[in-house]
């Protein structure tokens, strides 16, 4: 049976893993699940963010499911960055997989999509970029300051993303890919990633391709989301163009994904798109539907494509049920999905 370490996080982490766990246990009990307490209690309780034995152990399983982390009464940075971030490092996460699908009875705050008619996965590059380039200030908290970030970008890790992408497309009705960049400015990166998407491209004539700027590409995800089958981009503008992509969707509180290690030598970590919530923790109001579709990437991944799809199809249901009118209770949607997916 599956291995799985649970990192619950900070703010409404807990609260929306707790839902998917209760989903998990519904319908695959005897699954393995260790709890890890890392995030904000734990940094002011002992000053530790990830300790390398702790690192090790969550090495030792099969897949991670993370809730969130971040808390305002932490500095910027400290559990987003030597959490969340070393973690997709550390076990080498280098596709970050965020799928949007409009679900029926879900209404986009664009009157013109229908349900069905968006369907799109944004492949984003996770392991380099600005996220794991230098940077440094000089001169800190004088006129004078300047601070610098450096965006990294490797044959290695652009080739392997796009891979990716394309392997994805090839499986996928529509089969096409969108890369989107910002070619236009970043000549160096925009460089390296557009000539890597022609070589990739040049292997699979049966594929489409396009190419967007990074800021018409935010447009048309707003405009036009049906345009896209597969994107794939950069770990920031993947940040980013992700959000839009959960808004124009139904909400951040829908949107799940997957920081995958596609090679298997570490474990895949699933995580809402969403953060810590801090407006809204610790009031049982959190949807939980982003941890609980997380949770069914997980098992998909670890080989229980029939449950990951029994609880797909439980979400299917509780949202086509939902009323606008209606606020979610965490704790009663959790119920629902788990009633509906055990069946
Ligand atoms: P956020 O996603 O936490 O919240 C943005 C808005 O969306 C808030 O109004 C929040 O109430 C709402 N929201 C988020 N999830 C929701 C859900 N499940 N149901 C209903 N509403 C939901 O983003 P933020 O406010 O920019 O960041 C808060 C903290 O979370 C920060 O510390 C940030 O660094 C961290 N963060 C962590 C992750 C992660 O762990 N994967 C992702 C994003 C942000
Ligand atoms: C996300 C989050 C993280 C990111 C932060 C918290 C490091 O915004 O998972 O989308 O930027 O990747
Ligand atoms: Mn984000």
């Amino acid at each position: 049976m599956a291995r799985i370490a649970v990192v619950a996080g900070d703010g409404i982490g807990p609260e929306v893993v707790g839902e998917a766990r209760k989903v998990v246990d519904a319908v695959l009990p005897g699954v393995e699940v260790t709890e890890y307490d890392l995030g904000a209690a734990r940094y002011h309780r002992t000053g530790e963010v990830l300790p390398d034995s702790v690192l090790a152990e969550l090495a030792g399983h099969d897949a991670i499911l993370l809730g969130a982390v971040g808390d305002p009464t932490v500095p910027p940075g400290v559990l987003e960055r030597g959490l969340l971030l070393k973690l997709r490092f550390a076990f080498d996460q280098y596709v970050n997989l965020r799928p949007s699908r409009l679900w029926p009875g879900v209404a986009s705050p664009l009157a013109a999509v229908k349900p069905g008619e968006v369907d799109l996965v944004v492949v984003r590059e996770g392991t380099e970029g600005l996220y794991a380039g230098a940077g440094g200030s000089l001169h800190r908290g004088t006129p004078a300051e300047i601070a610098t970030e450096e965006s990294l970008n490797t044959r290695h890790g652009v080739e392997r993303v796009i891979r990716d992408a394309f392997a994805r497309a090839a499986r996928r009705e529509r089969r096409k890919v969108t890369l989107v960049h910002k070619t236009n400015v970043l000549t160096h990166a925009g460089s390296l990633w557009s000539r890597t998407f022609e070589v990739v491209a040049a292997e699979h004539p049966d594929i489409a391709t396009e190419y967007q700027h990074v800021d018409a590409a935010a447009m048309f995800l707003v405009t036009q989301p049906q345009r896209y089958d597969v994107v794939v981009t950069d770990n920031l503008f993947g940040d980013i163009l992700t959000d839009i992509a959960a808004a124009v969707t139904g909400g951040i509180g829908l949107a799940a994904s997957g920081s995958i290690n596609p090679d298997g030598t570490y474990p895949s970590m699933f995580e809402p798109v969403h953060g810590s919530a801090p407006d809204i923790a610790g009031r049982g109001v959190a949807d939980p539907v982003a941890a609980v579709l997380s949770a069914a990437l997980l098992l998909d991944q670890l080989g229980h494509a029939d449950v990951a799809a029994r609880i797909t199809a439980a979400v299917s249901a509780e949202l086509a049920a939902r009323s606008p009118e209606v606020a979610v209770r965490t704790a009663e949607v959790g119920d629902r999905i788990a009633a509906q997916a055990v069946g």
